[in-house]
Formats: structure tokens, C-alpha cells, sequence
């Protein structure tokens, strides 16, 4: 399927969940305030890939990203509460330690970019499609 609509409505604030794009994972986090607040609370100077919050997102409570690593393409923890989330609070690649921030951006360990957003539009308040 070229494109993949969800239905955000039944996620709650603080939990994620993963769908399937292409045979991609992609990941839909519904951010809380401090998630939120701490995306965007960053110096870009400290980024080695940077990018605002503001443009990674379309809403702020949703984070919506390819839930695949961008060094060697294991897919990193975080989805569940309690997984390993790393120093900044978002993913946390086992593999080799990168971990990733709030808005998906890598901020420690070998990978060179942030986790890509991909094309999506809201259909509504809370469906979207994604491609
Ligand atoms: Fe994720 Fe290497 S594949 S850190």
C-alpha cells in the first residue's frame, strides 16, 4: 500500500503506537506537556542534525516519524512505557546506543540524522494519512 491511514482517537496522551508504512515502521507518539516542552526547549546549536520541533511536527501533541534507526537500521525502544527510552527521553537504539529526543532527533551515539518524518496530512482531528 502506497499510503496507510490511522485513527489517532483512541491513543492516549503518553502512548505510542506503531503502524506499518511500506514495510516501515513507523512510529505515533501523543507527546505529553513535558515531551512537549522539552522538544522544544533545545539549543540548535547542540543538534547534529538540526531541526526545529516546529518543523517536525504538524501538531504538537503528535510525533509521528520512521521508527527505524538511522545508523545501521535496527528499529529503536520507546514505544512502551517503561522500554528504555535513553538520556533524552524519546528512542533509544539498542544496537549500538543512539538515542533519540522527544521529536525524534538524534542527540548521542553513531547515527548520523534524525528519525525521518514522513509525508502525512490529518483527515480530520484525529485520523491521519500517512504517504
Ligand atoms: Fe542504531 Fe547502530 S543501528 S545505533
Amino acid at each position: 500500500l502506497a499510503s496507510t491511514e490511522v485513527d489517532l482517537s483512541a491513543v492516549e496522551v503518553g502512548q505510542a503506537i506503531t503502524v506499518m508504512w511500506r514495510g516501515k515502521p513507523v512510529f505515533i507518539r501523543h507527546r505529553t506537556e513535558e515531551e512537549i516542552a522539552s522538544a522544544a526547549d533545545v539549543d540548535m546549536a547542540e543538534l547534529r542534525d538540526p531541526q526545529t520541533d516546529a518543523e517536525r511536527v504538524q501538531k504538537p501533541e503528535w510525533l509521528i516519524a520512521v521508527g527505524v534507526c538511522t545508523h545501521l537500521g535496527c528499529i529503536p525502544s520507546g514505544q512502551n512505557l517503561g522500554d528504555k527510552r535513553g538520556d533524552w527521553g524519546g528512542w533509544f537504539c539498542p544496537c549500538h546506543g543512539s538515542a533519540y529526543d522527544t521529536s525524534g532527533r538524534i542527540r548521542k551515539g553513531p547515527a548520523p540524522f534524525n528519525l525521518p518524518v514522513p509525508p502525512y496530512a490529518f483527515t480530520d482531528d484525529t485520523n491521519i494519512v500517512i504517504g
